[in-house]
């Protein structure tokens, strides 16, 4: 029997998951989001054009293969539809390969404003959340007032809707927030209507038949480790787990069906919005990285806060997934840097720690090992052996340290521009 591979970010997110995802699909039957909503923003380029997917996975553009919203998901009806008027243009025809799980839960126009309520009224110590309504959808999940995309097909979904958007109000009065979720009842009710036409299942039921039947399935990671509910820096981190245990409970999967894991993350290191970033820089360096690495938000376009590489995080992340398999994205960023920096600890008070710790709003000075840079320009490269010898040491001293091989080093957008290291 075939295991599900699992692949995640194991940063903050933005890794590079969809464009990995894309070039890893022809090697699977099917790919499976478990967890996260519209907050996600999965760009893949190929043929010159870019698409960026929030909700469908991102197996979409490979034909026959079996694209999975799995339970874990929270579903925005309106996101949805857009998604999919986007694809039929590309003469895609989603409706044939999406299978979306019953007991996904659905975000509501409410929730979208409870969140911007929520994060205005946290001021200064507010999250940066993507205001998808993301975190009001999984506490109606986890307070079991939510309504599940199963519930469309239930003869009573309207009162079970409107007695759900009555509470969202009288949450709202109490936040003093206006703002009448009416307005988009109408966009959403017609993203009810096309998500009615998809394929809703029991997607627990029809995952294990595939493993069964020996079909090879990808989980898709969306956001990154350290955004996990549990594991994140909290409280700046989104509201699901986005771990490897979480393609288990998103899909209804066991941990014994678990194959390999992939990490992806970034040559250094990106956040957007709020939250602890240890390595973050506010410099002329930082903001070459952004703009080499257009490090503007797929979802939110807002500018994305860049830093080194930050070893004891990525180790912490690949202790809590138990990652096989490392995959370094945007290497290509960091070309034509005289001398790049990896953090190998943090000094707290005086001392030097090799971890992140519990109380992360106390300042951390990061300790760097420096790295000679490289200045070819490898994002033309077509084999690892042309690789330049300081990037071939940077990527063996990462691999050195954490303990898990390199198996794909990504060195452009394009589903083109990667390279398999030979082991
Ligand atoms: P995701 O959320 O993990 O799927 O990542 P995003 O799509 O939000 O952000 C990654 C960005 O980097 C996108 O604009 C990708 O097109 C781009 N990208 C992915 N891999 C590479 C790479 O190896 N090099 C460069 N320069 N860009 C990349
Ligand atoms: P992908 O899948 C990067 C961040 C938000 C915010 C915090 C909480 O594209 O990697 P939320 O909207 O979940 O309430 O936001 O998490 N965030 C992401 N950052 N990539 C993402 O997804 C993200 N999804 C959420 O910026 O700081
Ligand atoms: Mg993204």
């Amino acid at each position: 029997m075939y295991k599900v591979d699992v692949l995640l970010g194991l940063q903050w997110g933005d890794e590079g998951k969809g464009k990995i995802v894309d070039v890893m699909t022809p090697g699977y039957d099917v790919i499976a989001r478990f967890q996260g909503g519209p907050n996600a923003g999965h760009s893949l380029e190929f043929n010159d054009i870019k698409h960026v997917l929030h909700t469908i996975p991102s197996g979409i553009f490979h034909e026959d293969k079996i694209n999975l919203i799995g339970n874990g998901v929270v579903i925005d009806p309106v996101v949805f539809m857009n998604e999919i008027k986007s694809l039929e243009k590309l003469d895609i025809r989603p409706e044939k390969t999406i299978y979306v799980s019953k007991k996904a839960h659905l975000i509501l126009p409410s929730h979208k404003i409870l969140d911007a309520a929520s994060e205005a009224a946290k001021g200064d110590t507010k999250i940066g959340s993507t205001l998808k309504g993301i975190g009001p959808t999984y506490m109606d999940k986890t307070g079991r007032n939510g309504l599940r995309v199963g519930d469309i097909l239930l003869p009573d979904f309207i009162e079970k809707y409107t007695f759900l958007k009555k509470k969202h109000l009288d949450i709202l009065r109490q936040y003093d927030y206006r703002e009448d979720p009416e307005k988009y009842e109408e966009e959403w009710f017609r993203g009810i209507e096309k998500l009615r036409s998809y394929k809703l299942i029991d997607s627990e039921h029809f995952i294990n038949n595939l493993i069964r039947e020996n079909r090879k399935i990808l989980a898709e990671g969306a956001q990154g480790t350290l955004l996990d509910i549990d594991f994140g820096s909290y409280p700046y981190v989104t509201s699901s787990n986005t771990i490897c245990a979480g393609a288990c409970t998103g899909l209804g999967i066991a941990p014994t069906r678990i194959g390999e894991v992939f990490g992806i993350f970034k040559a250094y290191c990106t956040r957007v919005g709020g939250g602890p970033f240890p390595t973050e820089l506010h410099d002329g360096t930082g903001e070459k990285m952004r703009v080499q690495g257009k490090e503007f938000g797929s979802t939110t376009g807002r500018p994305r806060r860049c830093g080194w590489l930050d070893l004891p995080a990525l180790k912490y992340s690949v202790m809590i997934n138990g990652v096989t398999q490392l995959i370094i994205t945007k290497a290509d960023v960091l070309t034509g840097f005289e001398t790049l920096k990896i953090c190998t600890g943090y000094k707290v008070s005086g001392k030097v720690i090799d971890c992140l710790p519990f109380d992360t709003a106390q300042p951390l000075e990061p300790v760097y090992k420096e790295i000679k840079g490289w200045q070819k320009d490898i994002s033309i490269i077509e084999d690892c052996s042309e690789l330049p010898d300081e990037f071939n040491s940077y990527i063996e001293y990462i691999e050195k340290e954490v303990g898990v091989p390199i198996t794909m080093i990504s060195l452009g957008p394009d589903r083109k521009s990667t390279v398999f290291p030979s082991k």
